[in-house]
């Protein structure tokens, strides 16, 4: 079903999705309040005023398959669900997985010009995608560095994708996309990274299985601890900061650092800063920033002294 990428690529034709009945309940405002509680709670997501529709939208289709009359009949069950199943339903439907190959690509050309030349000399070269939803980005980072590195890279190339949603993690896993998705990607790296599907599978492209054996995915809430994780040299952070409360954020970022290497670097989406969040983060580009090499402590006699003045 799958082969190498050669010839023009078929035209793919998706039908609507028509699943969704019309007749189903409104939030009430209480019942709004007690999503948008738990959703701050458990994953750090400011569910705002004025999202009331969205939110409604979004759980529709957990209420008909539950068969619930209304949205406080869904919330209850969330709460009393002891294995955490149905909040995990819960985040899938509530989160944003909007992404793109190549997304900020001013990002993945600092990383290939500034960041990897750097880190050369490794044995391997570890970047997490803390927030990779579908995969995209992570796929996009590999793309980039073996367009520009070449095999060399492959062999110590070391990539963690993780995110919230198993929903996305299963595609990001999968590693098929629409031809649609690929429309911003050059013409020759569908040949390159890509098998094309045929038969059932015509109009999809799929990651070639040597580059998805680059990347790892594991499903991480980032308001949750993630010490079991190693420090590296590279986070790519970007574009879901955006959706916590500043409460979430402002807890979220100094874990993130800590997961950091001394002077490593830490992307965020473009529109996101991270400026006054964390004293060890110094701002390089939009969207970029580094950690603060370790303080070199001196001593004293019995005092150590550092020469940083951080
Ligand atoms: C808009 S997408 C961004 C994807 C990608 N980083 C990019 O910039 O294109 C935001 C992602 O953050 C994830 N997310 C939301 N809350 C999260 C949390 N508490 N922990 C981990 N991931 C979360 C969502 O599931 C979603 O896939």
């Amino acid at each position: 079903m799958w082969r190498t990428c050669s010839g023009p690529p078929p035209v793919m034709l998706q039908p609507p999705d028509l699943s969704l009945s019309l007749e189903l309940p409104e939030i009430t405002p209480a019942e709004f309040a007690q999503i948008q509680q738990l959703a701050r709670e458990k994953f750090g997501l400011d569910l705002k005023p004025g999202k009331e529709k969205l939110v409604e939208a979004r759980l529709w289709r957990l209420l008909r398959q539950g068969g619930y009359k209304n949205f406080h009949q869904l919330y209850r069950d969330i709460i009393r669900d002891t294995t955490g199943e149905s909040l995990i339903a819960l985040i899938d439907a509530l989160t944003t997985n909007v992404t793109s190959f190549l997304r900020e690509a001013e990002h993945l050309e600092f990383l290939a010009t500034t960041v990897v030349p750097a880190l050369w000399d490794r044995p391997t070269i570890d970047i997490w995608s803390c927030a990779c939803a579908t995969g995209e980005e992570v796929y996009s980072i590999a793309f980039v560095l073996l367009e520009r590195f070449g095999h060399e890279i492959e062999t110590r190339l070391q990539l963690l994708g993780s995110d919230i949603s198993t929903r996305a993690l299963r595609y990001a896993e999968r590693a098929i996309y629409p031809e649609s998705r690929l429309a911003n990607l050059p013409p020759n790296w569908l040949q390159r990274f890509f098998l094309r599907g045929h038969g059932r599978m015509a109009g999809y492209y799929k990651v070639r299985p040597e580059i998805c054996r680059l990347v790892k995915f594991e499903r991480i809430n980032l308001v949750e601890p993630f010490d079991h994780l190693p420090r590296f040299p590279v986070i790519f952070c970007r574009n879901v900061l955006i959706y916590f409360t500043p409460e979430a954020r402002s807890e979220c970022v100094p874990r993130l650092v800590d997961r950091l290497e001394a002077g490593g670097y830490m992307f965020t989406g473009l529109a996101e800063t991270l400026s006054g969040t964390d004293a060890r983060l110094a701002y390089v580009q939009p969207g970029v920033y580094r950690k603060k090499p370790a303080r070199k402590l001196r001593r004293g006699g019995n005092d150590q002294w550092s020469d940083d003045g951080v």
